[in-house]
């Protein structure tokens, strides 16, 4: 895999590298800082021997998800995106991918059972067609949206039902074009949002606006907690792959973004994979805003 050229608008200004990773090999340890923000993207089409190294890697609950797709395409998204999970989770806590425990809210977001003095990692994953986006993050809530660009949806009449007021009549104030590139912007930033706060649907989708005109700066506009809310967080929109719109929505005070586009190579023994070589980036770039 390549490296691509993912395109995000970085809250504040903040710079924004974007680096390849070949997976099992690296990056190695990858170093959170307390105010950087780490997003990792894979194609979820794994040569074979990665899937069965991912597969060997996920608990019991997880094994039970996967055998309930009856298409083996889903069940093989679902297994790497889990597998590589754990896995980019272990390599920042120093253990192996199957070690790795999760608890669960109300509303079933995952959250990691963390050992005394390990790194309070929070994040959150997402996963769309056959790619997945995860963001990680130290000691703030995070939620991330992934979703496939589908040309022929019906934006208009999704976003009159779900957008809030304020969100539809922006979306009706454009042109045909900008108007689907506004509905994904609108529909990633808000899901970001609800799963960052973790409640799921019980968040009605029009307690909040976000923005989504093109152009304009990814951001909480309104919502319900009033502004003290709207400045807790900071929205990010970016292109993850060509024909995928992504969102991230973090607590705010985040100065740095990187970004790894994981690409998958075959295991080359049979218990690879928790190996610990260095960070095999092939270069970073500032992203373009958008
Ligand atoms: C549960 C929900 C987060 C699912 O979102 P989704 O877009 O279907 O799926 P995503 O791939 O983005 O996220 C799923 C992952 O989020 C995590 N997750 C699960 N529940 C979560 C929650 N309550 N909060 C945050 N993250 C959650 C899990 O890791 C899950 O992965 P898994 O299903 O493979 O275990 C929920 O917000 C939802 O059902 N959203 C759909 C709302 C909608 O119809 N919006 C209309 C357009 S605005």
């Amino acid at each position: 895999m390549g490296r691509r050229s993912p395109r995000t608008a970085a809250p504040r200004g903040a710079p924004v590298l974007w680096r390849t990773a070949v997976y099992p090999r690296g990056p190695g340890a990858p170093r959170l800082g307390p105010d950087e923000l780490h997003l990792w993207s894979a194609r979820l089409c794994p040569p074979a021997s990665v899937e069965l190294r991912l597969r060997q890697s996920l608990d019991d609950d997880e094994r039970a998800r996967a055998a309930r797709f009856m298409m083996a395409h889903d069940r093989t998204r679902f297994v790497v995106a889990h597998g590589l999970l754990r896995h980019v989770l272990g390599r920042y806590l120093r253990v192996a991918p199957e070690l790795i425990q999760y608890r669960y809210a109300n509303r079933g977001k995952p959250s990691l059972v963390l050992r005394r003095g390990a790194p309070r990692l929070q994040f959150n994953l997402s996963h769309s067609e056959d790619l997945a986006l995860l963001a990680v993050v130290l000691r703030r809530r995070v939620g991330v949206d992934v979703e496939r660009v589908q040309p022929g949806r019906d934006t208009a009449g999704i976003s009159a039902r779900f957008f809030s007021p304020g969100e539809a009549a922006a979306m009706r104030a454009l042109g045909p074009d900008a108007q689907v590139e506004a509905f994904y912007n609108g529909w990633t930033r808000k899901e970001a949002y609800i799963k960052a706060r973790g409640e799921g649907l019980s968040l009605p989708l029009d307690s909040f606006d976000v923005s989504l005109t093109p152009g304009e700066p990814a951001a909480l506009l309104r919502a319900a907690g009033g502004s003290r809310e709207v400045r807790r967080w900071e929205l990010v929109g970016l292109t993850p792959a060509p024909g995928y719109a992504a969102a991230v929505a973090v607590e705010a005070g985040i100065r740095r973004i990187v970004g790894w586009t994981l690409a998958l190579a075959p295991h080359e023994t049979s218990g690879g994979g928790g190996g610990d070589s260095d960070d095999d980036s092939t270069g970073a770039g500032r992203a373009e805003s958008r």
